[in-house]
């Protein structure tokens, strides 16, 4: 058990002891405009191993590397296209990480063997001042323990890594509440391997057409790889049997109501405002308004743990439009219900 320094923002307390334990070797946990990550020294080959022991992850699954600046990034990747540069222009710093050549500098188990490295700028101020003082790298993973829904509020880490971690740097709700959009920028056309706030419709607006990893909304199968490693693993599941329904509202409203009414046990419906007074189940929560998928992003996590944090058995869950931001919702959504859906 390690002893958890909880440090805490709003109270006033100092930055500088979290980018002192970083520098050191240590693992800090610390909010970011996605969710909250986990962080250690990306030199340090001792300290990543601690964040897969920490969230008991994989050790096949690569870390993606946070800095607080462009000039961080030279001596760590090569062969960067001219497309790379123009997406890191239009969408750094902010909510998308970028895969890139390896120069090999990290510590071997941040790309867990690739020759490739996931590199991104977060906005969130805490974030890019934790990064700054510090002074190194910092390779960060989402800080909830593997198999739980990502963190987007600082309690969800505490309740997750205390005791496991160095110190856990708390602030609010985190903004987006989905992890960065992932796009591979060693391939041309460049590849997007996690849909994320920055959409693909934004993408192609800055660089052209792009490719979709064919695996990302399937159910995988054995023979279908999905490009970033982590993305084959049922991250985000819930306790709760969770299933989409999917199709014109109304009917879907419909049908999981009666699902509702001939389900045993603890039975819940996660919905939107629009719908919430139409159902009548033991727990019905609602993500926001679907007239907002920001929102419905932002509360999906949360909701999750809620469901869990209740007890409930199964979850019966409205289906989203895989436009725009519909897409990692529905990516999140699916993985998290195994790809149990009904189409109406
Ligand atoms: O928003 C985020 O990206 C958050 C915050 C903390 O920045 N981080 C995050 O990290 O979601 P994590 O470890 O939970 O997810 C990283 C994903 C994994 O699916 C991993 O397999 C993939 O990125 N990845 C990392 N490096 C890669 C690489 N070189 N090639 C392909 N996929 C990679
Ligand atoms: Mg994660």
């Amino acid at each position: 058990m390690k002893d958890t320094k909880m440090i805490h923002i709003k109270n006033g307390d100092d930055l500088n002891v979290a980018a002192e334990i970083l520098k050191k070797g240590g693992t800090v946990a610390f909010p970011t405009e996605t969710v909250y990550g986990l962080g250690a020294n990306a030199l340090m080959e001792a300290a990543i191993d601690q964040i897969y022991v920490a969230k008991g992850r994989p050790s096949d699954n690569p870390l993606i590397v946070h800095l607080s600046s462009l000039e961080m990034m030279t001596p760590l990747v090569e062969n960067v296209s001219e497309k790379a540069k123009k997406v890191m222009d239009v969408f750094w710093p902010g909510p998308i990480t970028l895969i890139l050549q390896s120069k090999g500098v990290v510590a071997p188990n941040v790309t867990a063997g690739l020759s490739t490295l996931g590199i991104r700028i977060p906005s969130h101020p805490i974030a890019k001042k934790l990064i700054e003082l510090s002074g190194v790298p910092v390779a960060a993973p989402s800080a909830n323990l593997s198999g739980k829904p990502s963190p987007t509020e600082g309690k969800h880490v505490v309740e997750d890594l205390t005791g496991r971690v160095d110190a856990i740097v708390i602030e609010e709700q985190s903004e987006h509440g989905l992890e960065s959009t992932i796009l591979d920028m060693t391939q041309e056309p460049p590849m997007l391997l996690r849909p994320g706030s920055v959409t693909r419709e934004a993408i192609e607006a800055v660089i052209g057409s792009i490719e979709v990893d064919p695996a990302l909304n399937k159910k995988m199968a054995a023979d279908v790889q999905p490009k970033a490693p982590g993305m084959k693993y049922t991250h985000y599941s819930p306790d709760a049997d969770l299933k989409i329904i999917q199709g014109p509202l109304e009917k879907v409203v419909t049908h999981i109501q009666t699902l509702v009414n001939n389900t045993k046990g603890k039975v819940g419906v996660m919905c939107c405002d629009e719908t919430l007074k139409e159902y009548s189940a033991e727990v019905v929560l609602s993500l926001g308004k679907r007239s907002d998928l920001t929102e419905i992003a932002s509360n999906l996590f949360k909701t999750l743990r809620k469901f869990d944090e209740l007890g409930v058995d199964i979850v019966y869950c409205e289906g989203y439009d895989t436009l725009g931001m519909g897409q990692a919702i529905m990516n999140r959504l699916n993985k998290a219900a195994g790809y149990e859906i009904i189409n109406l």
